[in-house]
């Protein structure tokens, strides 16, 4: 079985776009693939994080996370700071990968904005560190959302350069792993943004833990246009509003854009809305009181997070291990 690596931000409460985009797809994936979620308070605080929202924002993810369906029996979840190699081997990373590398990501350019000079210096690197989340296992696929493309294509430069320089093939090529339905949930203010946490409206998406009244008048507000849904796919094409909406309706069923259009082309967006609003209080309804539950008994939560981070490190410590001995650190750290 191929393994998996995927990470998730803890900042700031999830949406309809972290289930769709990400942690649904994890789920998917657990059938056949040995995987290994983990919640990335690491990459959280390249940006500014109140410490008790972190703690209070990881511990709610990893139980979303639960909630949606991720099973820790047979696979695992854990706390990206619980687990030490990660940071080990970015700090190699960070001594592998070339300046004119990150200088071409994207998401520190948006990130960072007009005033670069302010940014830390943990976000300038911080597609070092997503590298060695995944390369610290040897995992080989690795499900994220389109925005992560060219952090994945730079981790496979890093594992390309690294194997190079010290004259072995230890780090494996990775394949992204982008799934077409719902992998972009946009915001329902702006069919051209993300659907985000950070977006200051609160309209703007739909958050796992809004209970069905939030719902309906979210979905009731969005934006959308005053022509009826289309027939045919290429007719969203201009219209991003509808075409996301269209794309959570699709992806919440289970099916694909052509496929709903099929069902209600020619309907006006009163009643298509409803119907969503329906279809998202049924499926996101049992996934916000299993979060309550998890979140009520910390003990255990946090029980579950340990035995994951102990998993995770008996798996990453050797690897690691490996990759400070092949760069020629003398090793005297105890395992
Ligand atoms: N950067 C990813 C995001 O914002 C999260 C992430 C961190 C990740 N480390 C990872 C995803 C490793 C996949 C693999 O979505």
């Amino acid at each position: 079985m191929q393994r998996v690596f995927s990470g998730i931000q803890p900042s700031g409460g999830s949406t309809l776009g972290n289930y769709l985009g990400a942690i649904r797809n994890w789920v998917k994936l657990q059938d056949d693939h040995d995987c290994i979620f983990c919640v990335v308070d690491l990459h959280a605080i390249t940006t500014w994080q109140d410490p008790a929202a972190l703690r209070q924002q990881s511990l709610e993810m990893a139980a979303v996370v639960l909630a949606c369906g991720v099973d820790p029996a047979r696979h695992i979840l854990f706390l990206q700071s619980t687990v030490r190699a990660h940071a080990q081997l970015a700090w190699i990373f960070n001594c592998v990968a070339r300046l004119g590398w990150l200088n071409r990501m994207t998401q520190f350019k948006d990130k960072a904005g007009k005033d670069r000079e302010s940014a830390s210096s943990g976000l300038y690197v911080y597609p070092n560190l997503m590298a060695a989340d995944i390369h610290a296992y040897h995992a080989t696929r690795v499900p994220v959302g389109d925005d992560q493309r060219q952090h994945l294509e730079l981790a496979n430069d890093i594992a390309q350069k690294f194997n190079h320089d010290y004259g072995v093939d230890f780090f494996p090529n990775i394949e992204p792993v982008i799934l077409a339905t719902g992998a972009r949930v946009m915001s329902l203010r702006d069919g051209t943004k993300k659907m985000s946490k950070s977006d200051p409206s609160d309209q703007s998406r739909i958050n796992l833990s809004d209970d069905a009244d939030t719902i309906a008048l979210k979905i009731r507000r969005a934006k959308t246009d005053p022509m009826p849904l289309p027939s045919e796919v290429e007719e969203l094409a201009d219209r991003p509003e509808a075409r996301n909406l269209v794309g959570i309706y699709a992806a919440l069923t289970d099916s694909d854009p052509a496929s709903v259009l099929n069902e209600h082309a020619g309907q006006g967006f009163g009643p298509f809305k409803n119907a969503l609003t329906e279809l998202l209080v049924t499926k996101l309804a049992p996934i916000a009181s299993e979060t309550n539950r998890l979140l009520s008994d910390q003990g255990a939560l946090t029980d579950l997070l340990r035995s994951g981070a102990e998993r995770a490190a008996a798996i990453a410590d050797p690897i690691v291990n490996e990759a400070e001995r092949l760069v020629g650190f003398v090793g005297l750290r105890k395992s």
